[in-house]
């Protein structure tokens, strides 16, 4: 018997994200349920947010996103030997997505499966495949965050339908380009509360989902600036060198509320909300993306993911911008 031989370091190699081209704005929202444009951005901070067509399935979503950063990438898909997709809204419970979305984008038979981790899966994702590539059973991982929450939500239900949306987001991981270069991915602090399970949760196949706001908002509010903390003193990382904080998009208060304890007023704070919605596991790689290509990051930058939600569940880690 004998190990195999991981890369001592890793890094993410490149980023992708994908938005369904229909938008639904708030006013749209407004002939549907009792809201309205003023009350929606106030409480929420979202102001418009994509829904997947009725022919996208979740499968599509997440193809476009990981094709995306896997042509960023410039590996051929013979490259990437593991697809881990994050999800919490497929149609179904098997086959599970990433084996589709592995033969969709021509790479062949590498391991693949898909991790419910509900809002906070991207982050579990990128652990799991950063610790995959350390240990040696995967050189290179397409890791996707995608959801169709759309069909998920009860579209009579204003607490609910206003806030969650559809988008996926991407990254490769691989190992550092030499055994000595600094690690571009920082040791993941994550944990969960099971005694929270009933504040965001789909009871059965026939429901829709259903949180308990101010509880879940209370929570994020409260613990979560010590896990993002935590992540920075864990990677070695003072939040004074943090070029940019990126938490799941879950509500501009909260994200405004965190991002003011975290104590680190010179990082760019990502607010992706205002026009993706919360899109639950997608929503940490697709501000990403979108900061890469608005030049709002560059290479070498350090940025600290925080990912939250249902379980309830929460990952962070510091990563390097390649
Ligand atoms: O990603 C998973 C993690 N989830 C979260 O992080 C969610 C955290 N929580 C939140 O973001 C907020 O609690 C919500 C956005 C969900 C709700 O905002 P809130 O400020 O906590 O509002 P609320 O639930 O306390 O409701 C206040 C009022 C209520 O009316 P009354 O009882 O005061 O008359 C609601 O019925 O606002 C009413 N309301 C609405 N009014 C207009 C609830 N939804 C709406 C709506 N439009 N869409």
């Amino acid at each position: 018997m004998r190990l195999s031989e991981g890369s001592p370091g890793t890094r993410i190699l490149a980023f992708g994200g994908y938005q369904p081209a229909k938008v639904v704005t708030n006013d749209d929202l407004a002939q549907m349920v009792d809201t309205s444009d003023e009350w929606i951005r106030s409480r929420v901070g979202i102001e418009s947010r994509r829904i997947a067509g009725p022919d996208e399935s979740l499968a599509d979503i997440a193809s476009a996103a990981g094709g995306k950063a896997l042509a960023a990438s410039g590996l051929s898909p013979d490259a990437i030997d593991l697809v881990v997709v994050a999800t919490c809204t497929p149609e179904s419970p098997i086959p599970n997505i990433a084996a589709t979305v592995a033969t969709r984008l021509g790479i062949a038979a590498p391991g693949a499966y898909d991790l419910n981790a509900a809002c906070a899966g991207f982050c579990y994702a990128m652990a799991t495949a950063s610790d995959a590539v350390r240990a040696g059973t995967a050189r290179h991982v397409l890791v996707i965050g995608a959801e169709k929450l759309s069909q998920w939500i009860d579209w009579t239900d204003r607490s609910t339908c206003i806030i969650f949306a559809d988008g996926a987001g991407a990254a490769v991981v691989g190992p550092v380009a030499e055994p000595d270069d600094p690690p571009g991915i920082g040791p993941v602090v994550w944990g969960s509360d099971g005694n929270l399970a009933d504040k965001i949760y789909i009871a059965d196949r026939n429901s829709f989902i259903v949180q308990e706001g101010q509880a879940v908002f209370r929570w994020a509010t409260t613990a979560l600036h010590p896990i993002a903390r935590k992540a920075c003193e864990a990677a070695g990382v003072d939040p004074a060198d943090l070029a940019a904080f990126i938490p799941h998009q879950a509500n501009l208060r909260i994200i405004e509320a965190i991002a003011r304890k975290l104590g680190a007023p010179q990082a760019k704070v990502a607010t992706d909300i205002v026009t993706a919605g919360n899109t639950s596991s997608a929503s940490i790689p697709l501000a990403l993306s979108r900061m890469a290509e608005q030049n709002e990051l560059g290479s070498g930058d350090l940025v600290l993911l925080l990912a939250f939600g249902a379980g309830i569940s929460y990952a962070a880690q510091v990563i390097t911008i390649p």
